[in-house]
């Protein structure tokens, strides 16, 4: 069966471009009654296979800045690059279609269309964005095998586990064999055991194939396990820190204390 996604065994070794690239990025939200700066110049590079954490409090920006970053959201002012493609420079039509081949969705409450099965909706954004019937159906296997659930893509997501739910969400996201996958609040839904096997299945799909993940999380459990950690508050990037030196920080602060 086709493989579908890229496997960069070496990925480790080899040097990294950057991948994600915001430069002093605004938004602003204006309801009419009032307006809301939800982002105030951020300034941030992620490279291609990075596994980055996004925590801050509630409202601080962290959906905002991933919808911005993808291209779901407009942006107010500044410059976000994708690939090294000003996502500004594209129509609609041009966005919605580079965000298809390029990035994939996992969200809290997995967005999966109750009346398809699980094989249905992992083959649906591959339908919509053209992909013959049949090379849609090969792939979207192919994206379920990856995520250990071949014997559930005939049920319906009511029949299925939270867990169950979201790894069919992360095949869905597989499906289009995107370099990106945006993942917001992925196991916000999930009991602690079912959250680290997600996020298990995630790391392994960043060391296989390289993937790069970007997850907006409240847990500190899940974030520490990405590589880096940003932290954000009120609209700004308040620290940004590889979770080496989190932890390195920490055992010393355990240590002094
Ligand atoms: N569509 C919108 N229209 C107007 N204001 C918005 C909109 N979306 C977000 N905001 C505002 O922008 C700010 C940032 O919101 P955002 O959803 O990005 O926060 P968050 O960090 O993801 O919070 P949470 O952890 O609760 O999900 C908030 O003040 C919010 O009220
Ligand atoms: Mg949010």
């Amino acid at each position: 069966m086709e493989q579908p996604l890229p496997n960069n065994r070496n990925f480790e070794k080899e040097k990294k471009p950057t991948i994600i690239e915001a430069i002093s990025l605004y938004k602003e939200y204006d309801t009419g009654k009032i307006k809301v700066q939800a982002l105030k110049g951020i300034d941030l590079h992620i490279q291609q296979g990075e596994v980055v954490a996004i925590m801050g409090p509630s409202g601080c920006g962290k959906t905002t800045l991933l919808n911005c970053l993808s291209g779901l959201d407009g942006i107010t002012s500044g410059t976000v690059r994708i690939a090294g493609q000003d996502i500004r420079g594209l129509s609609d039509k041009e966005l919605t279609s580079f965000r298809a081949r390029e990035m994939g969705f996992v969200f809290q409450t997995y967005n999966l269309l109750p009346v398809l099965t699980g094989l249905e909706n992992v083959e649906l954004p591959l339908l919509v964005s053209g992909v013959r019937p049949k090379d849609a159906r090969q792939r979207a296997w192919a994206s379920i095998e990856q995520v250990g659930l071949t014997n559930w893509a005939r049920h319906r997501p009511a029949e299925m586990s939270g867990g169950q739910r979201q790894r069919f969400a992360i095949a869905r996201a597989l499906a289009t064999v995107p370099s990106i996958v945006w993942a917001d609040e992925p196991t916000g839904a999930l009991d602690s055991k079912t959250s680290q096997e997600i996020i298990d299945l995630m790391l392994r799909l960043n060391r296989e194939h390289g993937l790069t993940f970007v997850w907006v999380t409240h847990a500190i459990d899940v974030a520490r396990q990405a590589q880096r950690l940003i932290t954000m508050s009120d609209g700004n990037i308040e620290e940004d820190l590889s979770t080496e030196d989190l932890q390195l920080q920490s055992s010393t602060q355990g240590f002094t204390a």
